[in-house]
């Protein structure tokens, strides 16, 4: 499967599992699908592109027999061509990739992604500028703006990214995912919003909650979207 387009007008809150509670995965996810999560983040990291290890395909196919909900795969290691078609057979929607680990052949990076029956996206860590994945706006169905630096939940949104994101929004199609991941609360979501983020990753704020499914609610709410619960 693939993400849809983007419709006019539409938002999306993207919980990030990396803030789960890893020994009731199936309930937590529950959780957040009747509460109204658009898509379901899941954090893939090798310990080499950052310093953190999530997890594999494995989990990915695990949960995908207990969610309806698109998923959307954030690749933060250093070899996505090898693993994307594992992550594409577990379940994924959308697959992520980053631009720092492959710079040079991001389009065919792209293609040979999209080979695999998903939707694309590209994605930045703070400190690179917009411009480095100009060339490949074209070829991806979302773009993530990193808003901390990867690998950990539950750091501090860095508003210098807004101005990237502005950027990006620019240039890119409506029909395009503009993602934004990194310390996103009912503090920084409507900032983000009006940067022309569309799409916003939450995990501290969702899962860290006392109420998982009002987080969402609430998040909706300040970006203007009914909550389907
Ligand atoms: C960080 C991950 C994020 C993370 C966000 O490397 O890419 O998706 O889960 O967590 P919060 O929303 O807590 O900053
Ligand atoms: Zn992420």
């Amino acid at each position: 499967m693939s993400l849809r387009k983007r419709a006019d007008n539409d938002m999306w809150i993207s919980p990030s599992l990396l803030s789960a509670d890893f020994a009731r995965l199936a309930e937590q996810i529950a959780l957040v699908e009747a509460g109204g999560a658009d898509l379901l983040h899941l954090d893939v990291m090798d310990g080499h592109f950052v310093p953190n290890l999530t997890f594999g395909p494995g989990v990915v196919k695990n949960i995908r027999a207990v969610s309806k909900l698109p998923f959307d795969v954030h690749l933060m290691i250093s070899d996505p061509l090898k693993y994307a078609p594992m992550f594409a057979k577990a379940g994924a929607d959308n697959i992520t990739f980053h631009a720092e680990c492959c710079a040079s052949e991001m389009k065919a990076m792209a293609k040979q992604i999209r080979e695999l029956g998903v939707s694309v996206g590209v994605s930045i860590n703070p400190e690179t500028p917009a411009e480095v994945i100009f060339e490949v706006l074209e070829e991806v169905d979302l773009v993530l703006v990193m808003s901390v630096h990867p690998g950990f939940g539950g750091q501090k949104f860095k508003p210098e990214v807004l101005k990237k994101v502005e950027q990006l929004h620019s240039r890119m199609r409506a029909d395009q995912w503009l993602q934004i991941d990194g310390g996103i609360d009912t503090h920084t979501i409507g900032k983000a919003a009006e940067a022309g983020a569309n799409c916003f990753v939450a995990g501290m704020a969702v899962f860290g909650a006392e109420d998982p499914a009002k987080a969402i609610g609430d998040m909706k709410e300040i970006i203007g979207q009914d909550s389907k619960s």
